[in-house]
């Protein structure tokens, strides 16, 4: 494996009943606070995605504001954000979702994406998959392709890649048993 996946894993720290009781919060804002941990982190993704004819890195809000920037800067591709409702001015394609914990719904620009721009989504973390399902339905609507998702961490116990309609996923570190 990746000798930069460890010092990445142990940087990423573990919040115990946060927002509520039995929920281990995984906090990247500890690995933010790493610069090697950090450049790590998108200089793993940027090697993966550079040669990929990626067009655009979509973001879903909030920390896939953090680490979709400056991946899409490094790649040459354009950043486009996924935001919670009424966030976006202009008009929007929205699409609702089931969360861990609640429910939410993703909106993006229309005329963001073009048909058949090639996308990769990134987000910090997937748990159920209700967030990233709902961003590959948002992307299938406008018929962009999907490279394929990419986030730090996953939750494996909560099955979440079933959701992501057959659409790839790479993560960085995995967490079972919560
Ligand atoms: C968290 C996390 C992912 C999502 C994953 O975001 O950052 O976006 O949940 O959960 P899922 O796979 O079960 O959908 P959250 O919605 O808590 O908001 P934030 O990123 O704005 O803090
Ligand atoms: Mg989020």
């Amino acid at each position: 494996g990746d000798p930069r996946i460890q010092y990445i894993s142990d940087s990423i720290r573990t919040i115990p009943d946060f927002p509520h009781k039995g929920i281990m919060f995984r906090d990247v804002t500890t690995l933010l606070l790493d610069h090697k941990a950090f450049k790590d982190t998108i200089d793993i993704f940027v090697e993966r995605y550079r040669d990929q004819k990626v067009d655009v890195i979509v973001g879903i809000e909030a920390r896939g504001f953090i680490f979709g920037p400056p991946i899409a800067l490094a790649i040459g591709a354009k950043f486009v954000p996924m935001r919670k409702p009424r966030k976006l001015p202009g008009p929007v394609i929205r699409e609702e979702y089931s969360l861990e914990y609640g429910t939410d719904c993703i909106e993006m620009h229309v005329g963001a994406i073009e048909k058949n721009e090639r996308v990769v989504i990134v987000d910090d973390l997937i748990a159920t998959g209700g967030t990233l399902g709902a961003a590959i339905k948002l992307l299938d609507k406008v018929e962009a392709e999907i490279v394929e998702c990419a986030c730090l961490v996953e939750l494996v116990d909560l099955k979440g890649r079933e959701k992501l309609s057959g659409k790839p996923l790479y993560i960085l570190v995995e967490y079972e048993g919560e």
